[in-house]
Parts: C-alpha cells; structure tokens; sequence
C-alpha cells in the first residue's frame, strides 16, 4: 500500500485523545489512583547541608511521630542502594556522605502522606560538615568534573583563521538553568503481589528504567516486576530519571511492610530534591570578515552538573552538536567541561543541552551582527548551511562530519520574512524608537536546526503490540509514554489509517512493560517516529495475514485487498472490518502482532565527535517583537511568528500545541525563570512564589503559527517530523528581541546574560545608555 494515498485519519486535526478528560478533571494521574484502603505513604528526610558526613542518626522521634509505621535507612535497604541511570553513583538514601542540599537521607513511610512528611521533619541527624563546590569556577579550581577532562570536537583550524580574520568578537555569557514545573509533580504506587513480585504505577517517561532500578533494589529479575503509565501530567525531561527514587522507594517500602506505598513529592520537594536544565557558561571568540562571512568560531562550554552523572555527558555532549545550529562554519572547536557540584543533579529537560549549544553560536550571531551594524537576518542567511554566498565554505558538512543534505531554512526564513512582514516593522519599530525616551521596542529572528535521535544509538528501537478482537475492536499498545505531548492520539492515527478503520475503533493503553519491553525513554522527541514505526510494523503483520486469509477464499490475489472506510474490499466483495475480523477469528488466523523498528544510517563516536548521530533535522524560525520599559526594565512579548517544520505533520493541531507551548516554554528559561542558590548551596527559589514560570498573560499578545508544508525526505513514519523538543529553541528568538531592544538605548553591546530577567534588563539598559 502507498503510504501517501489514503492517509485516512494520518494527517487529520484531531483533538489530544484525553482532552475532555483533561479539562473536566476526569484524567486520571498517579494520585487519583484508587487507592486500596491499607495504602501508606512515604516521605523523604533530607540533608540540610551541601556537603558532609554523617556522623549520627536519632530518628526515634521519627518513629515516635503519629501514623508512622517504619523507618529506613541505607542500612536497611535489602539489595543496592542506587537510583542512578547511568554508572551506579546515586544511592536512593545517603551511604554515609551527603552531596546536596534536599538530598534524601531516610525513608518514612506513614498512614498518610501528611503524616509522613510532618515525621519527615523530626530526624536528629549530627553532620560533619564540608566545604561544598557550588559554582562552577569552584569546581574547574577542584577539578571536579564527570570524566577525565574536557571534550574536545574541531574542525579545521579555527585559532589561526580568528587570528587572520579581518574582525572578531569575543564574550562570556552565562546561560541559567530551568525547573521543569510540570503540572503533575512526581509520583509513584506500589502494589505487592504473589510471592515477592511488584506492580509499580509510575508517572515516568522511562517505565523500562523504572522496572529495572526497582528489579535492581528488591533483587529480583526484571520479569517479577510490572510497570505501568498511563499518562503523566507533563514531563519535559524531569521524568525521564528523576522519578526512580519514588518508584524505588515504593517497592522496597511495600516489600518491607507487604502494604501497598504510595509517594508523591510536594511542589516545594520537588524541586528542591529533583534536578534542573543543565546551567552553562560560554565563553566565544570568533572571526569574521567584512560581510560577516565566519571564518572561524572558538567556543568554551563549562556545565553545571550536578552530584551526580545522570544524563549529563549526553546532555553536555548534545549542547556541542548544536554549537553550530544553522550554520556552516569552516573552522570551529568546542571544548565542553562537564563539572560535578554539590547541588541537584541537572538532568533532561526539552531540547537536552541542544538549547544550550544553539542559544553560544546565535549570542555570536547577535554580536557579529551588531559589530557590523549588519541587519541580523541577512548575516544569518550568508552563513546558513547551502547559502549559495558563503564563499568560504569548504563543504556543508557539520562539525562533527556529517553532511546537511536536507537544509530547509532558505525557503521558511524567506516565507517568515514574508508573513512576518519583517523589513517594513523593522523600519518602522527604528522610527518609532526615535520618539520614545522611556520606552523601546526590539525585533529578532532565530532559525532553529534540531538533529532527531538518541545520540546513545542503541536507544533508537521501539515495539509495540496490537490485538484485533473479533469484534473488530482494536487494542493498541507501545512503548512510548504520553505527557500531554499527543503521542498516543497520533500512534493511534496511524493505527486507524493502517486498518482503514475510524478512529472510535482503536482503543488507546496505558504503556505497560509486560506488553512491550525493552523500551526507550520517550524523549529525545522520537516517540511517534519510533512507536508509530513500530505500531504500523504491527498493523501491516496483521493486516497482510488478513488480506491472504481472505483472498484466499474469495480467489482473488491478496496485494488486491484493500482496507479503507471501516471496509475491506477483497476483488468484487465488500465486507466490514469487523466481519474481515470475525470470518479471520473462525479461519484460525492468528489476529495479534508485535512490532519492531530500528532508526536506519545512524552511526558515530562521541569521543571524537564523528560521524552521523542524527537521522535528519528538523527545522523552526521564529521572529519576536518586545517592548522594554528603561525605568523598571519590565518588558513584553508584542508579537510572534512562527514558522515550523514537522515534515507532513502526522496531526497539524497537536503540532500547532507542541510548537507554541515550546515556544512560550524557551520563553520562560531565557527571561524570567531564575534559579537562585544561596552561598550554602540552599536553592531559594523552590515555589511558585519566587521562581516565575509563564503566565497565560505572558503570552505573546499576537501569536501566529503556522507549519512548514514539507515532508520528511527521510523515510519516516508518513514522512513526519518530530516535534517535541525543536521549538523549544524558537524562544531564543525573545531573548535577542530583548537584546535589540536594549541595543537602541545606546552603542555599547548589550550582552544580556540569560534569564534577562527585569533586573537584569533594567541594569543592561544603563550600561548601555549611560557606561555604568
Ligand atoms: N509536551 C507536553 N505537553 N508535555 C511534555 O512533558 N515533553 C517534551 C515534548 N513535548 C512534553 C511535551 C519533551 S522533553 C520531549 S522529549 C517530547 O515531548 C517527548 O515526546 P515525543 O517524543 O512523543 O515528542
Ligand atoms: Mo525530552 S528532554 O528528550 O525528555
């Protein structure tokens, strides 16, 4: 079957499956589980230091505090005392030595989850206590970092081409970190069953590392242990490892008491215990000639990362594939220091250190621009990949070698230009500008090119498994998880097109590990390109066993039968999906597959930074408008377009949802959301009270968004794009509106660091207008 013609419902502007559920409150997360009337509650007790040892424990008035049932300790762990999901260094309770502040120290579990957060609080822990690494200056000076030593990626020889350039620039430029905030904090439940085997409820985005550190801690195979997910209630990345510690404790709580254990974290708990984007510092030095063609760019990437490994090289080695988004640059080398601090361990989120490299090599383009007093748009596309200008390309490979062959962003820049009505609101925000004393406008442009994949290849493969009853009725399962994203609704999609049938026919579970095993996380934004892979591997495998069955008996040949419209068409005869089922169920056709698919051409080494770790790319730009005010640096978003590319998108409006709330979400992390830690390593901005998240009022007062009509040249499912993470990068594009608009206050180079918070913006503008 041509996978172009009759899509059936591929294509379609669904709505999210769950949508009413969402909105009238009837989705059901962890917590609004059933619970079973002898359920208990854990609580963590955490360290109030950074850095130390523990010297004694009295947890008496614990144990002593009403409702609590028992009290754990690494002691009293029965198999490992590790949560980590890569290299075995995150004990779930301290082994003795504390490494941040809010790390767990002992388990409380309780009759109820206030109970057990109020005994929490009573322990009488005695701390030896050590002097912390906090920043990341600290840490180069300790040398404390993952790994031996920087990695390096080069191409060519960019010292010398910056030394010979005509013009350069150079700068530092700190980059903060993120709360995930998803609506739904962390949660698990855990439900003993027969002999010593554990059914776990999850709000994870990874339940095969859920059922593997839970094996792992109660000393069983993987197989006595069960994961489910039906939904989370957002994710982002903060669910991809940080909810194994609740999981974990659950089982071992549950096995401990033969109870069933429950955990949730309080918002403030959250994110004081769980891990944040990945803070960077940048530092850049590049080279330039007149017409601001690159010559050669420099770039120094420290990371903030955390006690603990987690994610943290794929993430800091993401940020160096993206250090060159858009463009191609003759002579590069980046150097990233991967630096261990005693504070939260920075983990996934949205983008995985992609913004981070993306946001280093648009800084410089801001920069070049403003040097040259060159329109910002036009520098860019002079140094896009396949700019039939760039004079000095030597190839249009990246600098990891591999070679963009599918560049979309003339033609979207060109049609954002368009739409956008760019040069004549330029000029007109310039006149404007000139009238104005307290406030100013700014406008800016950024392209986004995102590589889809797991960089760790292995992690590319997913399964699914289908059933058609003989009803007709279709169960669909896979490995991915939802998280608001609408993977599930768009799996489905495929599902239905596949059989031909209308949507009310599949019927959507939750990710199950004893349905589909061996999965990835969902992330990396490869859910519906691996799942809807593998679903359609399943459907096809039923359907042809279909089609030959009933050829067979209506003599005709089987490639001639065909499924559309809820009926299958077999030569001259016309029969419902649901009879082609019921007739199949009797001839003893088997009506149930599993499903398998592997990501094609992806191969490199991260070590040295070679090869093909990415399928293709998918692309975005974005142009924002902001008005700052000099007196209180309060500034606000006036207008956006979008421009973005989700090849032929699998359901344009779940597309639509996932490019504007990335968008407001990068937003956020570049402009008001600011993590502040005090000199003890306490984070202080632990609520909503004090970390400032986008509002609904913060959206951009005029914001439209459109998709890119383009198909994948890639063989991808329906020759879709990914789309989760890539927009998130669009929201650069607000933070260099701001830098625009601080830049017509004075001369001086604004150099915001990010967030460009109010207070920041407000001291940006005074250094610029006035040198102080
Ligand atoms: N959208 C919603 N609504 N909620 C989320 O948690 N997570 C993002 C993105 N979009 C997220 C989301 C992240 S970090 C990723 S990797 C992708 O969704 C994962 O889903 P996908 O692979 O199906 O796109
Ligand atoms: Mo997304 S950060 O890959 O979960």
């Amino acid at each position: 079957m041509n996978d172009l013609s009759n899509k059936g419902p591929v294509a379609k502007p669904l709505p999210h499956d769950a949508a009413l559920l969402h909105v009238t409150g009837k989705a059901r997360y962890i917590d609004d589980i059933p619970m079973p009337v002898d359920c208990l509650h854990l609580a963590f007790g955490t360290s109030p230091i950074a850095k130390g040892r523990i010297q004694s424990m009295d947890l008496s008035e614990v144990k002593a505090s009403k409702g609590v049932v028992a009290v754990l300790t690494a002691d009293d762990l029965p198999f490992t005392n590790d949560v980590s999901p890569s290299i075995h260094d995150e004990p779930l309770l301290s082994d003795g030595t504390v490494n941040h502040v809010g790390q767990p120290v002992f388990l409380v579990v309780a009759t109820g989850h206030n109970l057990a957060r109020a005994a929490a609080k009573k322990g009488k822990i005695d701390y030896v206590e050590e002097t912390p690494i906090l920043t990341m200056d600290e840490a180069m000076a300790a040398n404390s970092r993952f790994e031996d030593g920087p990695r390096i990626y080069t191409k060519g020889d960019p010292a010398a081409a910056i030394d010979a350039a005509p013009r350069s620039v150079k700068g530092t430029f700190e980059i903060g970190g993120q709360e995930h905030f998803y609506l739904e904090g962390q949660a698990a439940l855990a439900l003993p069953q027969e002999g010593c085997d554990m059914l776990v409820s999850s709000s994870t985005q990874h339940p095969t590392e859920i059922q593997h550190k839970v094996a792992e801690a109660i000393g069983l195979p993987m197989h006595a242990v069960r994961v489910e997910t039906r939904r989370m209630g957002g994710g982002f990345g903060g669910k991809e490892s940080q909810g194994n510690a609740l999981a974990v404790s659950c089982a071992i709580a549950a096995r401990h008491t033969g109870k069933p254990c429950k955990m949730r974290y309080d918002r403030d708990d959250d994110m004081i215990i769980t891990g944040k984007r990945h803070e960077f510092r940048i530092t850049y030095r590049a080279g330039f000639d007149n017409d601001g063609q690159l010559l050669g760019v420099e770039f120094h990437h420290m990371t903030r990362c955390g006690w603990a490994q987690d994610l943290s090289l794929p993430v800091a080695d993401r940020a160096m594939l993206h250090a060159d988004n858009a463009y191609a640059i003759p002579a590069i080398r980046i150097e990233s220091h991967r630096l261990k601090t005693n504070t939260q361990s920075a983990t996934a989120y949205r983008g995985f250190g992609g913004p981070q490299g993306m946001v280093g090599i648009e800084r410089v383009m801001d920069h070049i621009a403003h040097d040259l007093g060159l329109d910002p748009v036009e520098l860019r596309k002079r140094n896009y990949y396949d700019a039939p200008n760039n004079r000095v390309r030597a190839d249009n490979t990246t600098p990891y070698g591999m070679e963009v062959t599918d560049f979309e962003l003339h033609g979207m820049t060109d049609q954002l230009l368009e739409t956008s009505d760019y040069a004549a609101r330029k000029a007109e925000i310039a006149e404007w500008n000139k009238g104005q004393s307290r406030l100013k406008r700014g406008i800016a442009f950024s392209p986004v090119k995102f590589g889809i994949s797991f960089t760790l290849t292995h992690l590319n493969q997913a399964g699914a498994l289908v059933h058609v009853y003989q009803d007709g009725s279709v169960h669909l399962n896979h490995g991915g998880t939802e998280m608001g994203q609408g993977l599930f609704q768009k799996v489905a999609q495929v599902a239905a097109s596949r059989f031909g049938v209308g949507m009310d026919v599949i019927k959507i579970t939750a990710t199950d590990t004893a349905k589909v095993p061996n999965t990835s996380a969902t992330a990396a934004s490869s859910g519906s390109d691996l799942n809807g892979m593998a679903v359609k591997a399943a459907c096809d495998t039923i359907r042809d066993r279909m089609a030959e069955f009933l050829s067979e008996r209506h003599q005709c040949d089987a490639k001639a039968v065909k499924f559309e419209d809820g009926q299958v068409i077999i030569g001259d005869d016309v029969m419902t999906f649901e009879e082609a089922a019921s007739q199949c169920y009797q001839g003893r056709i088997s009506l149930s597959s599993t499903g398998y698919y592997k990501t094609p051409k992806v191969k490199w080494d991260r070590i040295k930074g070679q090869g093909r770790p990415f399928f293709y790319f998918s692309y975005g730009a974005a142009i924002t408008e902001v008005v700052v005010d000099q007196l209180t640096g309060e500034n606000r978003i006036l207008r956006t377009d979008i421009l973005h590319d989700a090849g032929a998108s699998l359901n344009p409006d779940l597309d639509i949802g996932q490019v504007e709330g990335a968008y407001v979400q990068g937003t956020g992390w570049l402009t008001t959301e600011e993590l502040v830690w005090d000199d003890k390593g306490s984070l202080r901005t632990h609520a909503p009270s004090t970390y400032k998240i986008p509002a609904c009022s913060d959206r951009p007062d005029v914001f439209n968004v459109d998709l890119w009509d383009g198909r994948n040249p890639e063989d991808t499912i329906y020759r879709s794009k990914a789309v989760g993470e890539p927009p998130f990068n669009l929201g650069i594009s607000t933070f260099l509106a701001l830098s625009d608009a601080v830049s017509a206050f004075g001369d001086a180079y604004p150099a915001l660091d990010a967030p460009a918070t109010a207070e920041q913006v407000y001291t940006t503008i005074r250094r610029v207008r006035d040198g102080v």
